[in-house]
């Protein structure tokens, strides 16, 4: 087994004087697509936000590629390979598709060549990017709007990219009835109804992730409540329960009463 991109040892985070993770391991290998699940509140932000300094931590250790990681600011950490795209939409919606690319490359001092490089890779992952480059982030649709930040927290050419509710943005309450659609769907097409929409924006993004697990340099960390996506892209999952990790193992081991018992509401 090779050495962990990503160790979390006895993680504690506090937030103000809540005491929110109570010890959290959890550990990631290079290439590796890893689904950090559990219901609403349990702490999965809170370990995501502790990952990447956002929160600080209060005890326990974060090693990065075998170096200690939990004293550095946000930024350093980044640079250090962490790509983080928050939950909710976070891109700029004033800004067009281009200028949010741009912002990316400007984060990682990509200019010329490399940075039409960059910008091919995050294309050919996300055509539709290519096709509305001009138009404002904020008139894309959901799922639209969760590849732009994807694709620019790429750009940032980072060892691990960390994901928060990658579905969010798309309708949740349909996802789940999307199901076998997803399978059936193939090149894109023009948009029939909402539902055809949101099928195409979690097929792309579930591709995306696909293809970027094939690509070995690249690990995920993913935040995601749809139990059917984690089954289709992870590789392994670990399951929160009141800001501690209570189960976790291969993907294949994510079964109904694994479910039940710790993901179902
Ligand atoms: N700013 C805050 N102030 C106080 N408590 C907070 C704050 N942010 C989060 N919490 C609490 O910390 C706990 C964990 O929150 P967190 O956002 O990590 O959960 P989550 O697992 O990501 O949930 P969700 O699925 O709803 O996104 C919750 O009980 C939440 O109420
Ligand atoms: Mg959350």
């Amino acid at each position: 087994m090779s050495n962990p991109l990503l160790k979390l040892t006895d993680v504690e985070t506090y937030i103000g004087g809540s005491h929110i993770l109570r010890g959290v391991d959890l550990e990631i290998h290079p290439g590796e697509v890893v689904a950090l699940m559990g219901r609403n509140g349990v702490g999965k932000t809170t370990t995501l936000r502790s990952i990447t300094g956002v929160l600080p931590v209060r005890a326990g250790s974060i090693m990065l590629a075998g170096q200690p990681i939990e004293q550095l600011p946000i930024d350093v950490r980044a640079r250090a390979g962490l790509g983080y795209v928050p939950q909710g939409r976070d891109i700029f919606p004033h800004l067009t598709v281009e200028e949010n690319l741009q912002i990316g490359l400007v984060v990682h001092g990509r200019k010329g060549a490399a940075a039409r490089s960059a910008l091919d890779r995050v294309f050919a992952l996300f055509p539709v990017l290519k096709e509305m480059l001009s138009r404002k982030g904020g008139v894309l649709s959901g799922g639209q709007q969760q590849q732009l930040a994807i694709g620019r927290a790429l750009l940032t050419d980072p060892k691990l990219l960390i994901l928060d509710e990658p579905t969010e943005g798309i309708q949740p309450s349909i996802i789940d009835q999307i199901g076998d659609t997803l399978k059936k769907l193939k090149a894109p097409r023009a948009p029939q109804s909402a539902l055809d929409q949101a099928a195409r924006d979690v097929a792309e993004i579930k591709q995306a992730v696909q293809q970027l697990r094939r690509e070995h340099s690249l690990a995920i960390l993913l935040v995601e409540q749809f139990v059917d996506f984690c089954r289709e892209v992870a590789d392994r999952f670990y399951a929160m329960d009141r800001g501690a990790v209570v189960i976790s193992g291969p993907i294949a081991t994510l079964t109904d009463e694994v479910v039940k018992e710790h993901l179902q509401v």
